[in-house]
């Protein structure tokens, strides 16, 4: 019978080849162990394959979220709705899902691209900028902190949630801090509520039954304010270090109809693959390709692998702009799908609109420069670019 060491492969997704040149390991993965044994991060199991991924990741019986959906998990309580399984995710979610609706964000869309607006002409207007610190991450951090209506946010709100997110830094104290900031918004919201999400969640009710608990109120915030954070920077870097490596992808753009501009977004969402992976706890005793799991053990879902799965991407390596079908998983697939990929997409288009007219003026300072970092997230966290 077969054992879980019969299928070890030497894996972490925290490490540099991880973070700098991750495909030839993720292709080895695919063609050679698609279901492997990793004794990295107290030892975990990895899918690669975009079927197997895609027919796991719906399957919330067996591979559960509760026990968090980060490898290790993140020192704060569970981020609800993400770290419950059904049926208590949905009551959750059902709270949050017209907040990040398609006509929510269409509504909201002229404040998001302002600020988009705002920082790109700025940056294109200086000699030297980074894409990401000075511009994705700006922009999205202040568009995230305005869904939660959070007007005043001390300095190092970003910082503690990056440390959060990338797992870096005293990420428990980070955590610590974030909750007490958002306690503090809760009670001003209390006495002057608005349209945003921390207003939505203080009059809105569990199940029908009663008001939810400060805590949940906190920690369903937390999950919003850290979600889409570095991915959405992720995905905006990595676009613009693709456009600036293949320029005629930046001239399709510029001329791009809606239709188009649709299936590009999506395709640089695939590319990246910000959320490298989603992990889960295996609720009972399974087997994945003939691969014994027990009950407790813990799974990885390698989502940026899955996205570049020759069997499902034919030229999974290319940006092409235009791709169809993308039955991506980027956004992850079943009851726990990004609630934010319409806020993610909105910013990616208006960030790369506003970056794309004066984009050919500048080229990246030097490869060596340009950071890459993987965790549970993976891409580009800096990008300096000069002027020509
Ligand atoms: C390109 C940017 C983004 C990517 C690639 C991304 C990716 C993902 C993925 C893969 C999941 C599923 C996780 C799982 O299965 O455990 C997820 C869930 C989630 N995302 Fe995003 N996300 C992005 C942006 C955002 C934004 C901007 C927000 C909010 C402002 C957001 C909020 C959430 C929330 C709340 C969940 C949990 C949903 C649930 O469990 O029901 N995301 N995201």
């Amino acid at each position: 019978m077969a054992e879980k060491e019969d299928f070890k492969f030497d894996f972490d997704h925290y490490d540099d080849e991880s973070a700098y040149s991750p495909y030839g390991r993720w292709e080895e993965m695919r063609s050679k162990c698609p279901v492997a044994w990793s004794e990295k991060n107290g030892g975990y199991f990895i899918l690669s394959k975009y079927n197997d991924i895609s027919e796991a990741i719906r399957n919330t019986g067996t591979f559960s979220s509760a026990g968090g959906v980060t490898i290790p998990p993140k020192p704060v309580p569970k981020l609800p709705p993400n770290e419950f399984d059904p049926p208590v995710h949905g009551m959750y979610r059902r709270i949050v899902n017209p907040l990040f609706s398609p006509e929510r964000v269409a509504e909201n869309r002229p404040w998001m691209r302002a600020i988009a607006r705002d920082y790109t002409q700025r940056m294109l207007k200086q000699d030297a900028f980074d894409v990401s610190i000075d511009c994705a991450m700006q922009v999205t951090q202040d568009v995230t902190q305005r869904l939660l209506g959070i007007v005043d946010a001390p300095d190092d709100m970003k910082r503690c949630a990056e440390d959060l997110v990338l797992m870096r830094g005293n990420a428990e104290e980070s955590g610590a801090k974030l909750v007490e900031l958002l306690n503090l918004e809760i009670d001003k919201r209390r006495t002057a509520p608005g349209d945003d999400v921390i207003s939505t969640l203080l009059s809105a009710s569990y199940d029908g039954k009663r008001p939810l608990t400060d805590h949940e109120i906190v920690h369903t915030s937390l999950l919003i304010l850290l979600a889409g954070l570095d991915t959405t920077t992720s995905a905006i870097g990595g676009a613009v270090w693709y456009m600036l490596k293949h320029p005629e992808i930046r001239e399709q753009l510029l001329g791009a109809d809606q239709r188009t501009w649709r299936l590009a977004l999506d395709e640089f969402v695939r590319w990246t693959s910000p959320a490298q992976g989603t992990a889960r706890t295996l609720a009972h005793e399974t087997e994945v390709n003939g691969c014994p799991m027990h009950s407790g053990e813990r799974i990885f879902f390698l989502v940026a692998s899955g996205n570049r799965d020759e069997e499902e991407f034919p030229n999974p390596d290319e940006i092409v702009i235009d791709r169809f079908p993308n039955r991506h998983l980027a956004f992850g697939m079943g009851p726990h799908r990004c609630l934010g990929s319409h806020v993610a997409k909105a910013i990616l288009q208006d960030v790369l609109e506003g970056l794309l007219e004066g984009l050919h003026n500048f080229r990246i300072k030097s490869d060596d420069d340009v950071v890459w970092e993987a965790s549970n997230v993976r891409g580009i966290r800096s990008l300096p670019v000069v002027r020509i």
